[in-house]
């Protein structure tokens, strides 16, 4: 099933790896967005108060009554479902490669263990020609034999697009900033890429995992999960790995990196991972909104005071970006570029 066999090079170490058991939470904040659509000033204010404590106390929330279509997320997952199930040289002829990432790839490692996974990376709304980044050319590859494959993911993408920017501007209001104060950062050359998740049932789940611990680098991220579950979450208070219990016609959203550092560590990127089962195979996109690459990342001025100094030192989005995904192709023996690297002393 989807071409992966047990090896080695999948096995994590002993402390990394999945228990036998998981404690589902019922912590992880589930918050409906409909003040968003027929509440007054007041009730969003609440809104993203709400949304203010989710990002500080856990870094992730799930989002319901969110304004998505349900049959554009049903349109995108069948378009999904159809693309795995191509044959294995039909996935190779969208292959992503070194200087074009965007594509087909079923050999991502994270913190150098392969994830039991395979994935097809697009950019939305893909303008034309495509964003250079250095010497990477983020063009799309879409497969030609899946009828209406193109047409469901990029109506997927725009959906998905709205919702983001309006959870830009909750994050913004949470912080007591402008509502629109980040939409700066995402009006030109966004970096924003989807990536649609394939985890074959794996014959090790005790010893795999579909995506190694990590914390998602971008701002946010917008995640479509499928009814089987296996994301992890890395619980503040006690250092716990809890699983995020699917929700029918939800969202699961988490602050990234470039959050953390904009709000000066008020709000925390939260690590996660994904677990594989024997029998099930999952599916996931997530919707991974990033800025342009040419913004300097470094935490905001209005949050920034002489009792609260900045905590980073300004780094290039861009730099960061492709040193990321280049290091994701291969086994390395270092670590790869984190903003613990960047923050001060
Ligand atoms: C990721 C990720 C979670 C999932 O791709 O960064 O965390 O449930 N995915 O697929
Ligand atoms: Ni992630």
């Amino acid at each position: 099933m989807g071409g992966l066999s047990m090896d080695e090079a999948f096995v994590q170490a002993p402390e990394h790896r999945p228990k036998p058991s998981i404690t589902e939470a019922d912590g992880i904040p589930v918050i409906d967005l409909s003040p968003l659509l027929d509440g007054g000033e007041a009730a969003v204010d609440a809104l993203a108060a709400e949304v203010g404590r989710a990002s500080r106390e856990w870094g992730f929330f799930v989002v319901t009554r969110h304004g998505v279509p349900p049959g554009a997320v049903a349109r995108a997952a069948e378009a999904q479902r159809a693309f795995f199930a191509l044959p294995p040289e039909r996935k190779a002829a969208v292959a992503r490669s070194e200087a074009a990432p965007m594509g087909y790839y079923a050999s991502e490692h994270t913190k150098n263990v392969r994830d039991w996974k395979e994935v097809f990376d697009l950019v939305p709304n893909q303008p034309s020609p495509p964003p250079a980044d250095g010497d990477l050319v983020f063009d799309n590859k879409w497969p030609d034999d899946i009828p209406g494959f193109r047409e469901a993911i990029e109506e997927y993408g725009e959906a998905v697009e709205e919702l983001a920017f309006k959870l830009l501007e909750l994050i913004a209001r949470s912080l007591g900033l402008r509502p629109d104060r980040l939409h700066g950062f995402f009006k030109d050359d966004q970096t924003t890429f989807i990536r649609l998740n394939h985890y074959p049932p794996c014959p090790s789940p005790d010893l795999a995992l579909g995506v190694g611990r990590h914390k998602d680098a971008g701002a946010l991220t917008v995640l479509y999960q499928d009814d089987v579950g296996g994301l992890d979450v890395r619980r503040r208070s006690d250092g716990e790995w809890v699983r995020v219990r699917p929700v029918p016609h939800s969202f699961i959203i988490n602050v990234g990196d470039i959050i953390q550092v904009w709000s000066n560590d008020r709000y925390e990127s939260a690590e996660h991972r994904v677990a594989v089962n024997v029998e099930k195979e999952r599916f996931s996109i997530p919707f991974f909104f990033n800025p342009a690459s040419s913004t300097m990342v470094e935490p905001l001025e209005e949050l920034v005071s002489e009792g609260s100094p900045a905590r980073y030192n300004p780094y290039n989005w861009g730099d960061f970006f492709s040193t990321r995904k280049n290091s994701n192709f291969k086994k390395l023996d270092v670590e790869n570029v984190q903003i613990t690297h960047f923050r001060k002393n």
